[in-house]
């Protein structure tokens, strides 16, 4: 598997380390890229919202990026059990923002977003600095920035991330009446039906091996190809399946 799966369990700790000890947490469908023989230096996709699963802890969207320094660059779409409380938003909204998993969950301002809603995510490693910029846009519109010293990115994939501590309370109690006899195995069903559009990958030198890092977990998605020679990669559309969790 790439090295983004394991930056990705990282991730799913560090968020946990917030919520209680010992929780499971579960990872649905990927669209998942890398390590590349070169580096990245620039990502950009929009990521159409899906429905929120409802008043859950938690469940997060986001295309990451796995880099040298062992940090995570992934801006969030992060579906809570109190979203007001997070950044102000209403049931039904998600909350996001730039953010870079570190030692410690680094993070830009934290806005509302609607189901609908295009975020695009854009990461750019800034050669004045030697720092990643991310920028969070809702339709365009510039919400949330941060920028992070985090070595070079190796790889770039979409994550489904749910931190099953909080979800599994809430599934338990919602599923348990069409589960009749599985307590000791609740499942934990969301449907999200995302996708992302417009997905462009620009590395720092060619690398045609990049195509063959490809996996798909649970998603489909249009050609992922290069029009010059294995720098700049493009993939017009990711879908990323419903997904049922077995907490
Ligand atoms: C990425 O998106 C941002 C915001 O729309 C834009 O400024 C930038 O030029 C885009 N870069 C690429 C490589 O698509
Ligand atoms: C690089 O970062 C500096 C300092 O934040 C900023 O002023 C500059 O605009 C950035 N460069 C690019 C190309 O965005």
């Amino acid at each position: 598997m790439p090295s983004s799966t394991f930056t990705a369990s990282a991730a799913l700790l560090s968020l946990l380390a917030t919520a209680t000890a010992q929780s499971t947490v579960g990872f649905g469908p990927a669209f998942s890229l890398g390590p590349t023989q070169s580096w990245i230096r620039e990502a950009n996709t929009t990521l159409v919202l899906p429905k929120t699963p409802g008043l859950k802890d938690r469940l997060a969207l986001w295309p990451g990026m796995g880099t040298s320094g062992g940090d995570l660059i992934q801006a969030l779409a992060v579906s809570f059990s109190d979203p007001n409380a997070n950044c102000g938003a209403s049931e039904g909204q998600w909350c996001t923002w730039a953010s870079t998993l570190q030692d410690e969950q680094l993070g830009g301002t934290e806005v509302p977003a609607n189901a609908g809603d295009k975020l695009t995510m854009h990461y750019v490693y800034n050669d004045s600095t030697g720092e990643y910029d991310q920028t969070v846009y809702i339709n365009g519109e510039s919400v949330s920035t941060l920028s992070t010293s985090s070595g070079q990115a190796q790889g770039w994939g979409t994550a489904v991330e749910c931190q099953d501590d909080a979800c599994e309370s809430t599934t338990v109690a919602a599923h348990r009446m069409s589960l009749p006899i599985k307590t000791d195995n609740p499942i934990f069903e969301i449907n999200l039906d995302a996708e992302y559009l417009d997905t462009t990958i620009i590395l720092n030198a060619e690398d045609n091996t990049f195509k063959d890092t490809l996996v798909l977990t649970e998603a489909d998605s249009t050609e992922f190809s290069s029009s010059d020679g294995g720098k700049t990669w493009t993939v017009e559309t990711i879908n990323i399946h419903e997904h049922t969790y077995n907490v």
